[in-house]
């Protein structure tokens, strides 16, 4: 297993549908530096798995003790990734999980984070909660992993109105919309500027 090329490699992880896996297979389908190399799921059935197999990237499928055992780090060690995407993926990663990659693991959550993220607060419960929350505004933020869920340091964040009349699908897509149109950008930005290099000093 593993690349050869000198190309910089994304290791997506997706637990659902997985229209942003879809965004980023096409926008680096035929990038001259930067690959997808592998999509791994928690979830047999996620349609995600799908649209990787439709451009040729290789996926896995793993369980919660493959997951701690550090049998999927080392799956995923193997396609030397420089940037891990969490897609759409709904379980923590283990702590040795994400001490192996420093800096190189990153999540996309759909509302305006540190409002409404948190364990349970994925998919539609977070749009739920931000009309419960009459909230004037909602969005996206790329943020980098560590244990816990959605407390990262924020990486790029994007807004959008909540209109009065908004429903959990209505305001979902508008929020999805900003997610396909930022998420390969901000991943290609990262892997480009070395930002996410462990060597890079972050101060
Ligand atoms: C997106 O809203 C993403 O922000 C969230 O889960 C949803 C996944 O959608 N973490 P998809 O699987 O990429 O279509």
């Amino acid at each position: 297993m593993g690349t050869s090329s000198d190309k910089k490699n994304i290791v997506i992880f997706a637990s659902g549908s997985g229209s942003n896996a879809q965004r980023l297979l096409e926008h680096f389908e035929h990038h001259p530096h930067i690959q997808v190399v592998a999509l791994f799921s928690n979830n047999p059935d996620a349609f995600a798995l799908q649209r990787a197999q439709n451009f040729g990237v290789p996926t896995g499928v793993f369980d919660r003790a493959a997951l701690r055992s550090g049998e999927v780090l080392e799956q995923v060690q193997a396609y030397n990734p420089d940037l891990i995407v969490l897609a759409g993926f709904l379980w923590l990663l283990p702590s040795a999980f994400v001490q192996a990659f420093p800096n190189k693991i990153i999540n996309i959550h759909p509302s305006l984070l540190p409002k409404f993220g948190g364990k349970g607060m994925h998919g539609q419960h977070v749009h739920q909660a931000v009309i419960n929350a009459q909230e004037a505004e909602s969005g996206i933020t790329i943020h980098y992993v560590n244990e816990h869920y959605d407390e990262g340091a924020p990486i790029y964040q994007e807004r959008c109105p909540v209109q009065p009349d908004d429903t959990c699908e209505t305001l979902a897509a508008r929020v999805l919309t900003l997610e396909h149109r930022h998420l390969p950008r901000v991943v290609e930005e990262l892997l480009t500027s070395g930002k996410n290099s462990p060597e890079t000093p972050t101060a």
